[in-house]
C-alpha cells in the first residue's frame, strides 16, 4: 500500500482550507489547490485565524502552529496533483463541475493514489463515472469546521473497493477523527438528519410559530446539549419509547414535508443574494467584523466542548 505523505486538496474554500490545516497538524505535507488566486489568499487568512484560536485555546503551541503552517503550500497549478499520495476534492457542489475536475485530475495522479470527494451528498457512484480507476474513489465527508468536528463519513460507491474505503477510514483515525462508514444515499446520514431539522426550522419560521432567533435558542439550549452527548435513539430510550410513540402519533402528521426549497432560505438566495458569513448577510447580519467574531466564537466554544467530551474523560 502506498505510504501517504503528500495530500493534495482541491478547493481552498470553507472546507478545503480547514481540512488542509488538519492534515498538516498530523504531519502530512499539504498542497492546497484552487483555480482562483483570490481563494488561495482567503484560505491563508482563514487558516491563520483558526490557528490563532487553536493557540489561544491551548490545542497547539505557537511552535507547533508555525510548523503546521509551513507544511501547507498553495497553488493554482493543476500539475501539482502529480505529487499526490492522496487527493481530497472540496470544490463546488455541482455534479458537472465535479465531473470536469475528476476527469482531468484522475488522469494526472498515479494509479495507486486514493481519491476522495468531500461532497455533502452527491452520489459517489455518479461522480465515479468519469474517474480513471474508480475502485480507488470514495466519499470522505468532513463536517464544518473540519479542524474541530470529529465525525467523518466514509462512503463506498458501487465501484469502491472495500480495502480502499478501509484506507480512508484508517486515515481518518490517524487524524484523530471518528469515522463512520455509510452507504451512498443522497445526503448520506448527517445531511439527511441536518436537513430534516433545517426543513422544520424553516417551517416553524414560515408558520410564525417562532422567529429565527428563538429557533436557534431552542436548539442551542435544548436539543444541542443532548445531541452533543447522545444520539436520537439513546435520547428516546432515556425518555421512554411509549412517550416517544405517543408524541410521534400526533406530531408526525404536522411536521414539514415540503419537497422544494422554501421560506427564508429561498428568499435569502433568490431575492437577497444573502449567502451567510461568506458574503456578510444571511439569516443574520455579518457586517463590520461580525463574521470573524462569529467564527472565533464558534471555534472557541466547539474547542471547549470537544475538549470536555473527547479529551477529559
Ligand atoms: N460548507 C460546508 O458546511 C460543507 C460541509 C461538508 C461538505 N461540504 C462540501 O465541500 C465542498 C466544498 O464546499 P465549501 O463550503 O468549502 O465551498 P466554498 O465555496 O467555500 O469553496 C469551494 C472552492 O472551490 C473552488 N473551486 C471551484 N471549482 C473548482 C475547480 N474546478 N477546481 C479547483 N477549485 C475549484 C472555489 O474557487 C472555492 O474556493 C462541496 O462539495 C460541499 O458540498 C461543505
Amino acid at each position: 500500500m502506498r505510504e501517504i505523505k503528500t495530500v493534495v486538496i482541491a478547493g481552498a474554500g470553507t472546507m478545503g482550507s480547514s481540512m488542509g490545516e488538519t492534515f498538516a497538524k498530523f504531519g502530512y505535507d499539504v498542497i492546497l489547490y484552487d483555480i482562483f488566486q483570490e481563494a488561495l489568499e482567503k484560505a491563508k487568512k482563514l487558516i491563520s485565524l483558526n490557528q490563532e484560536t487553536e493557540v489561544v485555546q491551548g490545542m497547539v503551541t505557537k511552535e507547533e502552529s508555525e510548523k503546521l503552517l509551513s507544511r501547507i503550500s498553495y497553488t493554482d497549478d493543476v500539475n501539482e496533483f502529480k505529487k499526490a499520495d492522496f487527493v481530497v476534492e472540496a470544490i463546488a457542489e455541482k455534479i458537472e463541475i465535479k465531473h470536469k475536475f475528476w476527469k482531468e485530475v484522475s488522469q494526472l495522479v498515479d494509479e495507486d493514489v486514493i481519491l476522495c470527494s468531500n461532497t455533502s451528498g452527491l452520489s459517489i457512484t455518479k461522480i465515479a463515472e468519469v474517474i480513471k480507476n474508480p475502485e480507488r474513489f470514495a466519499g470522505m465527508h468532513w463536517i464544518n469546521p473540519p479542524h474541530i468536528i470529529p465525525l467523518i463519513e466514509v462512503i463506498r460507491g458501487e465501484k469502491t473497493l472495500e480495502e480502499n474505503a478501509e484506507v480512508v477510514r484508517e486515515l481518518c483515525v490517524k487524524l484523530n477523527k471518528k469515522p463512520v462508514v455509510v452507504k451512498d444515499a443522497p445526503g448520506f446520514v448527517l445531511n439527511r438528519l441536518q436537513f430534516s431539522v433545517m426543513r422544520e426550522a424553516l417551517n416553524i419560521v414560515e408558520r410564525g410559530i417562532a422567529p429565527v432567533e428563538a429557533v436557534d435558542d431552542v436548539v442551542k439550549y435544548g436539543l444541542g446539549l443532548r445531541y452533543a452527548c447522545l444520539g436520537p435513539f439513546q435520547v428516546a430510550d432515556l425518555g421512554g419509547l411509549d412517550i416517544f410513540y405517543n408524541i410521534s402519533s400526533y406530531l408526525f402528521e404536522d411536521l414539514a414535508d415540503q419537497k422544494e426549497v422554501f421560506g427564508r432560505l429561498k428568499e435569502c438566495i433568490e431575492e437577497e443574494d444573502a449567502k451567510g458569513v461568506k458574503n456578510g448577510k444571511g439569516f443574520y447580519d455579518y457586517s463590520n467584523g461580525k463574521d470573524e467574531e462569529l467564527i472565533r466564537y464558534r471555534d472557541t466554544m466547539f474547542t471547549k466542548v470537544s475538549k470536555t467530551l473527547y479529551e477529559e474523560k
